[in-house]
């Protein structure tokens, strides 16, 4: 898969994408990230990406011409997708990081200032995302949200196969509480039931547990299917 992200803080991607799997997903070639400063493609002399509304009003928009060069620079080709964050996007979840981590060519455009001009929305892009009901500073720590849930659920990434299939939101359920060594530490057991090797015993125990949880937390979960 090919990643590019158009932003005007490239600065701010170096850390999160080059640490842990999504780094190592880097190195082995699985996936390949570009960060571009969007300022390359802004033309006065002031290298602006945004400007005053028309209309009036507070803040500042983001420039559809200087999105439009962006783009265009990026090698484009039918399956590539082109994606904006913003909190009016629709709200991201783990079905849609499945549908997204079989694409073959991903372009996050990373919100900022009051908005975008409306003509982004109309003409360049073919979806808005949002991470939640919650407003950040710019797109950026979202694209790095959905980059990171996208790019686990490529093949070879994530080691085990088995641990993307039973978890969370893909299964509509909450995990099942984990224990580990010491199974006696300070009075505080272990259910003696994992420690049992009744491997029958054990599968019914979790499932239980999972569903018990998910009842008590996000009921929404079991309702509806996402
Ligand atoms: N930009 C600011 N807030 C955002 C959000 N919740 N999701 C995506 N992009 C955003």
């Amino acid at each position: 898969m090919k990643i590019d992200v158009l932003t005007i803080f490239p600065e701010m991607f170096a850390g999160p994408l080059d640490a842990s799997l999504i780094g190592k997903a880097q190195k082995k070639g699985l996936v390949q990230i570009k960060i571009h400063d969007l300022r390359r493609w802004a033309e006065n002399k002031y290298q602006s990406v945004d400007d005053r509304p028309f209309g009036g009003g507070p803040g500042m928009v983001m420039r559809p011409d200087v999105i439009d060069r962006a783009i265009k620079s990026l090698n484009l080709n039918r399956k590539s997708k082109v994606i904006l964050l913003t909190p009016q996007g629709t709200v991201f979840n783990q079905k849609k990081a499945q549908k997204l981590s079989k694409e073959k060519h991903l372009i996050f455009i990373c919100g900022h200032y009051e908005g975008v001009d409306e003509r982004i929305r109309e003409h360049l892009i073919d979806e808005e995302i949002s991470i939640g009901d919650y407003v950040l500073t710019g797109g950026e720590l979202p694209a790095m949200v959905v980059i990171d849930t996208v790019v686990r659920l490529i093949p070879n990434v994530v080691g085990k196969p088995e641990s993307l299939e039973q978890e969370s939101f893909t299964t509509n359920r909450l995990d099942h509480p984990q224990y580990t060594r010491p199974a006696d530490y300070k009075g505080w057991q272990v259910p003696k039931v994992l420690l049992s090797g009744d491997h029958q015993q054990i599968a019914e125990w979790r499932k239980k547990q999972a569903l018990k949880k998910t009842k008590a937390r996000r009921p929404d979960l079991l309702l509806n299917n996402r």
